[in-house]
C-alpha cells in the first residue's frame, strides 16, 4: 500500500443512485500500488479524449448544491477528487444524482451539519472550497483528508475564514473542525495567488453581511467568478479587485463542462516532443488564466492552432492541435505560474527535450501541491539522464535535446508526477516506469485508454 492512500479507507462505498455502473476503483480506497510503463513511441495522431475540467466540475456541484432549484451538469468529471465533492455536498443536504456519463442533477438547499466527517480524500480543492461554502451555514462539519492532502497548508484558508467569523479547531492542517454561519464581510489580499483561497472567501461571502473583497495582486483561474456570474449572483471583477455584490443568491441552471486543459496537457506535451506528431482535443477550456503551457510550447517552438472558439457556460472553449517542433529553452517569469500551476511538471519535462537551459521562476506553491513537486521533478529527471536543480523558488533543466529515460520514477503519490513521467517515457531513448500510478484516478481514470488510442505504448 503507498503511503499516499492510508487514510483513503475514509471513504464510505456508497453509490449514489443510477451510479453503479462506474467502476468500483471509483468507491475504494487505493489499496494496491500499480506501476506504469511508457516506452518509446510515436508519432502520435489523432483526436485526444479528455474528460471534463475538473476545477469547474467541483464548482458547478457546489454551486448546485447551494442554489435554489436544480442544477444540471453535463460534462462533470467522473474522477476520484470529484466524486468527493458529490459525496460532501450530498452529506451537507442536497439531493445528488447521476442520470448519464457526465450527467448529473443537483437540487440546493440549506446545508447542515453532516452525519460524518467530510473526506475529501487526495482533493484539495473539496477541502478548501467546501469549508468555504459550509462557512456560511448555522453548522459543525469535520474535514478530513488523505496522508497527502493532511499534509498541505490550510493556514492561509483557515485565517480567512476566521476573519469573517468562522470558527476553526484544529490548526493548520486537515483535520479540521469548522462551525459556520453569522459571518461578516471581508477585504482579503490573495498572495500568493490561489484560486482555491479565493474561491473559498467568495463562497463564504454569499452568506456574509458587508462587502467582501478580494483582492489579486497576480490573476489566479477565475472560474469560481465565472460560474457564480452564471448562477445569477452579482459579482463584478475589475484590475484585480473582485467584489461580490448585493445579489447573492444562486438560482439552478445547467452548466456545460468543457474538457480539462490540464488533462489535455498530457497528450499534447506529448505530441509536441515526439516528432510528426500531431493531436488535437475538442471542447476544451481555453480559459487564458488555464492556458500557460500552451503559450509556452508555442514561443518554444511547438505547432498551436486554435479553432471553433466559442462560449459555453461562461467559459470560452476551442479546438487546440498541438504538433512537434524542435523546442527551444525559455524563461518563465513569477507572473506567469498561475496560468500553468498544474503543468509545471509537464513543462519541466518539455524543457528537457529542448536543447538548453530553461529557468522557471516563483515556483513556492510547487512544495504544497498533492506532493512537494518541485522535489519529484528534480528527482524524477535526474532519474531519467537530465540535469535539473532548484534554486530557491526557481527550477532550471538543462535540455540536451534528447533524454535517456530508461529509469524508474518515484510519483510521490501524486497524480500529474505520474503522468508527465509516463510522457517523457514516450519520448526517451528506454521506457520510464512509474509507481504510485493509481493515483491518476483522482483526476484523469481514462488516461491510459486516451494516451493509447493517439498511440501511446503504456502497460
Ligand atoms: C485549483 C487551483 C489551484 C490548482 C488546483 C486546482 C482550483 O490551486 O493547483 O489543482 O480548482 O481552484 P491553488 O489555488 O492552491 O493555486
Amino acid at each position: 500500500m503507498v503511503e499516499g492512500a492510508r487514510l483513503e479507507s475514509e471513504y464510505t462505498a456508497k453509490p449514489y443512485r443510477g451510479f453503479e455502473s462506474l467502476p468500483l476503483r471509483h468507491f475504494c480506497p487505493y489499496d494496491a500500488p500499480m506501476r506504469l510503463r511508457a516506452s518509446p513511441s510515436g508519432p502520435l495522431n489523432g483526436v485526444a479524449a479528455v474528460p471534463g475540467d475538473k476545477s469547474c466540475s467541483h464548482r458547478a456541484l457546489i454551486l448546485g448544491a447551494l442554489a435554489e432549484g436544480q442544477t444540471r451538469i453535463s460534462g462533470l468529471l467522473e474522477a476520484d477528487d470529484v466524486l468527493a465533492t458529490a459525496r460532501a455536498v450530498e452529506a451537507f443536504g442536497a439531493r445528488v444524482e447521476r442520470v448519464g456519463e457526465g450527467e448529473w442533477l443537483v437540487r440546493g438547499t440549506e446545508w447542515r451539519s453532516p452525519a460524518e466527517p467530510i473526506a475529501c480524500g487526495n482533493s484539495g480543492t473539496s477541502a478548501r472550497l467546501l469549508m468555504g461554502a459550509a462557512a456560511g451555514f448555522d453548522l459543525t462539519a469535520t474535514f478530513t483528508g488523505d496522508a497527502s492532502l493532511s499534509r498541505r497548508p490550510m493556514g492561509r484558508l483557515t485565517a480567512a475564514l476566521a476573519r469573517m467569523g468562522a470558527r476553526i479547531e484544529g490548526g493548520e492542517r486537515l483535520p479540521l473542525t469548522l462551525s459556520g454561519g453569522g459571518l461578516g464581510g471581508i477585504d482579503w489580499v490573495n498572495e500568493p495567488a490561489s484560486a482555491q483561497v479565493k474561491s473559498a472567501i467568495l463562497l463564504a461571502g454569499l452568506r456574509a453581511q458587508g462587502s467582501v473583497i478580494v483582492r489579486e495582486p497576480v490573476p489566479s483561474r477565475d472560474h469560481s467568478e465565472i460560474m457564480l456570474r452564471e448562477f445569477g449572483c452579482d459579482i463584478v471583477q475589475a484590475d484585480g479587485v473582485i467584489a461580490l455584490g448585493g445579489e447573492r443568491t444562486l438560482k439552478g441552471r445547467e452548466i456545460h463542462i468543457a474538457a480539462d486543459p490540464s488533462s489535455a496537457a498530457f497528450a499534447l506535451t506529448a505530441a509536441a516532443i515526439i516528432p510528426r506528431s500531431s493531436v488535437e482535443v475538442r471542447d476544451l477550456l481555453v480559459n487564458p488564466l488555464r492556458t500557460g503551457l500552451f503559450e509556452l510550447l508555442e514561443a518554444m517552438g511547438a505547432e498551436v492552432a486554435l479553432s471553433d472558439e466559442r462560449l459555453q457556460s461562461g467559459e470560452v472553449v476551442a479546438t487546440v492541435r498541438i504538433g512537434h517542433g524542435a523546442l527551444r529553452p525559455v524563461e518563465v517569469q513569477p507572473e506567469r505560474i498561475p496560468a500553468l500551476i498544474d503543468e509545471v511538471p509537464l513543462l519541466a519535462v518539455a524543457a528537457a527535450f529542448a536543447d538548453g537551459e530553461t529557468a522557471i521562476h516563483g515556483l513556492g506553491e510547487l512544495r504544497h501541491k498533492e506532493s512537494d513537486r518541485l522535489g519529484a521533478v528534480v528527482a524524477g529527471l535526474a532519474a531519467c539522464g537530465v540535469t535539473a536543480l532548484t534554486q530557491g523558488n526557481s527550477l532550471r533543466v538543462f535540455g540536451r535535446g534528447r533524454v535517456r529515460g530508461g529509469a524508474e520514477v518515484r510519483a510521490e503519490a501524486d497524480h500529474r508526477i505520474a503522468m508527465a513521467f509516463l510522457v517523457l517515457g514516450l519520448a526517451a531513448d528506454e521506457p520510464v516506469t512509474v509507481d504510485s500510478a493509481e493515483m491518476i484516478a483522482t483526476s484523469f481514470p481514462g488516461f491510459v485508454e486516451t494516451m493509447r488510442a493517439v498511440g501511446a505504448d503504456i502497460q
